[in-house]
């Protein structure tokens, strides 16, 4: 703990004021998945989805993070867990204040989503977006599994640095051989009890 830091959290306004303001409950949907699985179109698609029912949403996207908070990190280990573990700190802060926030990162190993979990607390729910690696490859909608092949990206995730298959999320969405619309219902199905507003 950092030395001479008073924080004031029993002081400041609490969540559930902000909940009940917004009529909706805070949530983190924490996205995992390869790069190319989904989860930046289920990611807009959910949040499109909440908006147009009048839900007040937030979407952190990897890719984005990386151009701001992010923009002096690599694709180490040591990175992606600084990168994880800033994600999971904005994610808090947006949660607590009533924010349903949709986050879409990579988060490869089962260590880096114990730290966002941890980070997250009880609002954390996480979604494998589950595709195959060689569909993810076929798809290659960036270039950049070519470019991993060719050597041209080093550390490239599920080619030569590692993907763990999350073993217990919340949710789990099958990218290759279910539709869009079925998956976005599917997750609809456990995102919309828990974001209903009701007064506890
Ligand atoms: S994470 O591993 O730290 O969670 P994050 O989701 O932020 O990754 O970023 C992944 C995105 O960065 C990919 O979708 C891809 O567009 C890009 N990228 C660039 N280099 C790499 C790499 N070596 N491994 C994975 N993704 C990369």
């Amino acid at each position: 703990m950092a030395e001479n830091i008073h924080p004031i959290f029993d002081s400041i306004l609490s969540t559930s004021k902000k909940e009940g303001l917004l009529k909706q409950h805070g949530l983190v949907i924490w996205m995992v998945g390869l790069s190319g699985s989904g989860k930046s179109t289920i990611a807009r698609a959910l949040e499109n989805r909440l908006h147009s029912e009048g839900y007040l949403t937030a979407l952190l996207d990897g890719d984005n993070l990386r151009t701001g908070i992010n923009n002096n990190l690599g694709f180490s280990e040591e990175d992606r867990t600084e990168n994880i573990r800033r994600a999971a700190e904005a994610s808090k802060l947006l949660a607590n204040n009533g924010v349903i926030t949709i986050c879409s990162l990579i988060s490869p190993t089962a260590q880096i989503r114990a730290m966002a979990k941890e980070i997250i607390g009880d609002k954390y729910c996480e979604v494998f977006i589950n595709c195959p690696l060689e569909v993810c490859e076929q798809r290659d909608v960036k270039g950049l599994y070519a470019k991993a092949r060719r050597g041209e990206i080093k550390s490239f995730t599920g080619i030569d640095s590692p993907f763990e298959h999350p073993g217990n999320p919340n949710v789990e969405l099958n990218t290759a051989e279910n539709s869009a619309e079925e998956n976005l219902n599917e997750l609809l199905k456990y995102i919309l009890p828990k974001v209903k507003y009701s007064k506890s």
